[in-house]
């Protein structure tokens, strides 16, 4: 792994595994890594064969020669052969939404984000790979007063699917600080991110669909909730920081530090595509936050990291993505 790094510039891994590969934040990742070299490992338990998202996730990681594909389930495969000579893993693979993880689907959102993760940090250990990044997530602070999120606030998480996140990353931070382990870890804690092939469950993407076809847009609450939106570009140079920056560990939050409300998301979405979006409120939805917002202090000294892409290029962006390739991802879930 080289060792340069300078803020909004960082160095690559020579070879690195991604978890999630054929997901979101994972897809975008691998493409940016390749993108400066790097020899890629994508593992992901969706078969794009049948899932036509994670094909079209994955069309711009196939053409790569940097990249080797393996549809896996972390909760049952063979790890160690994925790990062996990785500079570093990007573990993104998890069970994400925040809404479903009260309902019956809770088992898996326990097998995939703990049990999972074990396997994968047992692995780790014995191949000896000397980084492994883990996506956190904003969920685990809870219900704030409304202030900046500092990562050494104590987190409520308020969603069985925020404490699966708060559970996945102690544990990784529980193994690293074991004596000898030879694996650091850093845990990203990404504020909601959105652009380009978000999950069409969020509702960045639900807005901009709603806008382009006219269809209406299921609101949950008033609408005056806040998130402190991060672009996807943003959270990757953030990610990569994460697997480079030598002396990073521990958590780290990835967010601007600023907020937004939905109801500003809408006006923003119906401004760029010139309609007017019909909205069908309904009642909020139990462990969502009202408010999101990092304190973005360690990112910036830990990983160098500012965003650079503030929310209405960021939507535009995901806008024209969502003009250019309707057939696969411009519709709502
Ligand atoms: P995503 O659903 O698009 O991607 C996750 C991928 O993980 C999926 O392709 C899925 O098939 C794969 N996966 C799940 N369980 C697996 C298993 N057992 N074995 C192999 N693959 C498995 O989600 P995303 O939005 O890209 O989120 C990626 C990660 O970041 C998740 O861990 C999520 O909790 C976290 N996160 C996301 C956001 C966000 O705003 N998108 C914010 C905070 C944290
Ligand atoms: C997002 C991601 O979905 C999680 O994976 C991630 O862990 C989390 O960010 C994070 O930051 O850690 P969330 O902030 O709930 O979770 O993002 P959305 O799913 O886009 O929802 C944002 C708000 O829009 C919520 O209040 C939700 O109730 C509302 N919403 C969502 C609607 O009103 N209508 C919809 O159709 C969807």
């Amino acid at each position: 792994m080289t060792q340069q790094m300078s803020p909004q510039h960082t160095s690559f891994p020579r070879r690195a595994v991604v978890t999630g590969a054929a997901g979101f934040i994972g897809s975008h990742l691998a493409h940016a890594l390749l993108q400066a070299g790097t020899t890629v490992i994508g593992v992901d338990r969706r078969d794009p064969a049948t899932d036509p998202i994670a094909a079209a996730n994955l069309e711009p990681l196939r053409s790569s020669p940097g990249y080797v594909h393996v549809t896996a389930d972390l909760i049952g495969c063979a790890i160690d052969p994925l790990l062996i000579d990785a500079d570093a893993v990007f573990h993104l693979a998890g069970i994400p939404g925040v809404r479903p993880s009260w309902g019956a689907q809770f088992t898996d959102y326990v097998a995939s984000n703990i049990l999972a993760t074990k396997r994968l940090l047992d692995g780790a250990a014995r191949i000896r790979v000397p980084r492994l990044v883990v996506a956190s997530s904003s969920s685990v602070y809870g219900a704030t007063d409304g202030g900046h999120s500092v990562e050494t606030d104590h987190p409520r998480p308020a969603s069985p699917y925020a404490v699966t996140k708060l559970a996945e990353e102690q544990l990784c931070l529980a193994h690293a600080a074991q004596p000898n382990c030879p694996t650091s870890v850093v845990a990203l804690r990404y504020f909601t991110v959105y652009g380009p092939r978000q999950r069409t469950d969020m509702f960045t993407h639900r807005a901009l669909v709603a806008a382009l076809t006219g269809k209406p847009l299921r609101l949950y609450g008033d609408g005056h909730q806040r998130r402190d939106f991060t672009y996807i570009d943003d959270a990757v140079t953030a990610t990569v920081a994460a697997a480079t920056a030598p002396d990073a560990h521990g958590v780290i939050n990835v967010g601007g530090g600023s907020n937004v409300s939905l109801l500003e998301v809408i006006g923003i979405a119906s401004s760029l595509v010139g309609r007017d979006i019909e909205l069908h409120q309904e009642n909020p939805r139990h462990g969502d936050v009202l408010v999101t917002r990092a304190h973005p202090g360690r990112a910036h000294e830990v990983l160098g990291w500012k965003p650079q892409i503030d929310l209405h290029t960021g939507m535009r962006a995901h806008m024209e993505f969502l003009t250019a390739e309707p057939a696969v991802y411009g519709r709502a879930a």
